[in-house]
C-alpha cells in the first residue's frame, strides 16, 4: 500500500486559524496563545486559551502571536502549528503532511521565510506559501486563470487586503495593516468620548457583532453595556444603538474603501470592465457585517458583492492551492 501524504490547506490569521482538509473544514479556532512568561512555555492554545483572556495572574500571558497578518511571536507560532498538525494528523504518520499556508500579500520576503520556517519545523513533510488574496479568490471560484480582471477583498482581523487577480496571479494589489480590530478599537473611542465609559476591546467587538452595520439600517437596533466610568472609575452602563455604531466606525470603513479605490487605481484598463461586469468579492469575516455589500458598492460606484463561504474560503482555496501548485508556481512568494 503506497503511503499517501496528507494534504492541509492553512490560513494563518490574526485573529482565526482554520485548517481545511479534504472538503472538511477540519480546525477553526482563534489565533491565541497561553503562555507561562518565565519559560515561555504554551500552556493553553485555540479558544482555551482565549477563555482565560483577563483571567490569569501575572505568571501567565494571553497574548496574540500573530499582529496585522504577520508573525510577531515565531515561537509561539511555531508551537501552535506544531500542536495543531499532531493533533489533526494522528495517529502519527512516517510522513508529515503536505501544507500550503497563507500569508498576507506584499510581506517582506523575512517575514514570509518565517512561516515557511514555522510550519516546516511544525512537522510537515513540504510546505508552500500563497498570498491570502490568491487563495481567497481560489476558494471562492472566480476565474482566475482567465485574462479578465477579478477582483476580491478580504476583509480580516487585523488585516485589509485588496487584489485584482488574472492568469493565476496578482495584477494589483495592496494590503492595509489594519482590518475588524480596528473598527472595535473605533467603538472604544466613540463610547469614551461621548458616553465618558471605558469599554474593552472585547465588548467593542460585541457591539459591532449583535448591532453593528456598515450604514444606517431600516431596523435600528441596540445593546446595553457595562463600562468603567472615566472619572470615577466605577461601573456603568450604557445603550449604543447601530446608528452610532456606524457612525464610531466610519473612519476605519472609509479607510478599507480607500485601499480598495487605491487598488482600482493601479489596474489595467483593459481589466477594470471585467471588474465591473463581475462585480467585487468580498471575504473574511468583516464582509459580514451588515450592509458592508452595500457601502463599498455606493462608496466605489462598482457593484460589491458577499461571498458564499467568507471566513473558509481563503484555507479551501489553500489547499486547491496544492493541486494547482504547476499553474500557480511562478506566482507564489519566494521562500
Ligand atoms: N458578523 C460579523 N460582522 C462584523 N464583523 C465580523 C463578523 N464576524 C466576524 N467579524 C470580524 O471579522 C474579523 C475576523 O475576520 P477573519 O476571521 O477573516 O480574520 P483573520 O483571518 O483571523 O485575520 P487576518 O486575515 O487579518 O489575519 C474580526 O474582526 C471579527 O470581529
Ligand atoms: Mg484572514
Amino acid at each position: 500500500m503506497a503511503l499517501l501524504s496528507r494534504e492541509l490547506g492553512i490560513d494563518l490569521g490574526t485573529m482565526y486559524i482554520r485548517v481545511v482538509e479534504g472538503s472538511r473544514l477540519a480546525y477553526e479556532e482563534p489565533n491565541v496563545a497561553a503562555i507561562v512568561v518565565d519559560e515561555q512555555k504554551l500552556v493553553a492554545w485555540g479558544k482555551e486559551a482565549q477563555d482565560m483572556y483577563g483571567k490569569v495572574p501575572p505568571s501567565i500571558e494571553v497574548t496574540r502571536p500573530l499582529q496585522n497578518g504577520v508573525i510577531a511571536d515565531y515561537e509561539i507560532t511555531e508551537k501552535i502549528l506544531s500542536n495543531l498538525i499532531r493533533k489533526l494528523t494522528r495517529p502519527a504518520r512516517f510522513f508529515g503532511p503536505k501544507v500550503m499556508i497563507t500569508v498576507p500579500y506584499g510581506v517582506t520576503s523575512v517575514e514570509s521565510r518565517a512561516v515557511h520556517e514555522a510550519v516546516l519545523q511544525a512537522g510537515s513533510g513540504e510546505a508552500y506559501l500563497i498570498q491570502q488574496p490568491l487563495a481567497a479568490a481560489i476558494g471562492v471560484d472566480l476565474p482566475i486563470g482567465t485574462p479578465s480582471g477579478n477582483m476580491i477583498v478580504c476583509l480580516g482581523g487585523g488585516a485589509t487586503q485588496a487584489a485584482v487577480l488574472a492568469m493565476y496571479g496578482i495584477v494589483a494589489a495592496e494590503t492595509m495593516r489594519a482590518g475588524g480590530m480596528s473598527l472595535d478599537e473605533a467603538i472604544v473611542t466613540y463610547v469614551r468620548k461621548k458616553y465618558g465609559l471605558i469599554i474593552g476591546q472585547l465588548t467593542a467587538e460585541q457591539v459591532k457583532l449583535k448591532i453593528g452595520a456598515a450604514i444606517p439600517q431600516e431596523e435600528e437596533q441596540s445593546i446595553e453595556i457595562q463600562g468603567q466610568d472615566q472619572v470615577n472609575g466605577l461601573p456603568r452602563p450604557a445603550t449604543i444603538t447601530t446608528g452610532e455604531a456606524v457612525e464610531a466606525m466610519s473612519e476605519p470603513l472609509h479607510d478599507i474603501v480607500e485601499v480598495t479605490r487605491r487598488v482600482l487605481e493601479k489596474t489595467p484598463p483593459e481589466l477594470i470592465s471585467d471588474i465591473i461586469d463581475r462585480g467585487i468579492a468580498l471575504t473574511g469575516g468583516g464582509a459580514l457585517l451588515p450592509g458592508m455589500d452595500k457601502f463599498m458598492t455606493k462608496e466605489l460606484g462598482v457593484p460589491a458583492y458577499l461571498v458564499d463561504n467568507p471566513t473558509t474560503c481563503v484555507a479551501e482555496g489553500a489547499l486547491k492551492g496544492l493541486k494547482m501548485y504547476a499553474l500557480l508556481r511562478r506566482n507564489l512568494p519566494p521562500v
